[in-house]
């Protein structure tokens, strides 16, 4: 086995192997709107988004992601091995801060990915095509800062839990109703770091750039 195969196999299966895939929210994702091109910003290794989507961007500036993608043809191999499409794959990876502009047009996006990654909304909606998704989690916040976003409506969520997953677009006003007395706002979000509690949430949550 070449070092480039075996770094990206051991990386991948040390992070994202068997039971830490996390793969069924890319396919409700995949199922759901179909999108051509994804970025996925703070996506560290977590290729798995490319099993389902033929066109990811992912930016990343921790050392092992970078370590990683810089064997790009086999991390491609392994995406081939796994991918569920009949396209050819397609990956880019930046190796820095999302916060700094990667060199991609504005509104090029379909679906943009911020999971477990800090408040990615604000600095890469401007990726997004206008109708393109954000889909989030609120591990970090993020999804209450897109939730009082003027430029985003909230849209859906993904339910159900394991490899039950799908989207839902109904009962949307049960979301995001905090459970203390507080007003929401980016500097209590950001100074929380850990997002403000809801009394009603769901693993992900989706919202359409206007
Ligand atoms: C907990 S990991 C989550 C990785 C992946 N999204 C997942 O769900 O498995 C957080 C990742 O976000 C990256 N990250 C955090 N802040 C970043 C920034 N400003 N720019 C780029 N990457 C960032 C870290 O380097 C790390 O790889």
């Amino acid at each position: 086995m070449s070092k480039g195969k075996e770094i990206v196999a051991k990386l991948f299966d040390k992070y994202y192997g068997g039971e830490k895939a996390r793969q069924a929210a890319f396919t409700a994702l995949s199922n759901w709107c179909r999108p051509k091109q994804v970025l996925y910003p703070g996506g560290f290794i977590h290729i798995n988004a490319s099993f389902e989507f033929p066109s990811v961007t992912y930016v990343d500036n921790d050392k092992n992601a970078k370590k990683f993608f810089n064997y790009m043809d086999d991390v491609t191999t392994l995406v081939s091995k796994q991918k569920v499409y009949e396209d050819e794959p397609e990956l880019r990876f930046y190796g820095q801060s999302y916060e700094i502009p990667i060199d991609e047009p504005d509104e090029s996006y379909d679906l943009i990915i911020s999971l477990y990654a800090g408040f990615i909304s604000k600095p890469c909606k401007r990726y997004l095509k206008k109708g393109g998704v954000l889909a989030v989690n609120n591990s970090h916040g993020d999804a209450g800062l897109a939730s009082i976003d003027s430029d985003l409506k909230f849209i859906g969520v993904i339910k159900g839990s394991g490899e039950n997953l799908k989207v839902c677009e109904s009962k949307l006003d049960d979301y995001f109703h905090p459970k203390k007395d507080i007003q929401i706002t980016e500097e209590l979000l950001r100074d929380s770091g850990r997002g403000v509690g809801y009394t009603k949430t769901a693993p992900l949550y989706l919202f359409r750039k206007k």
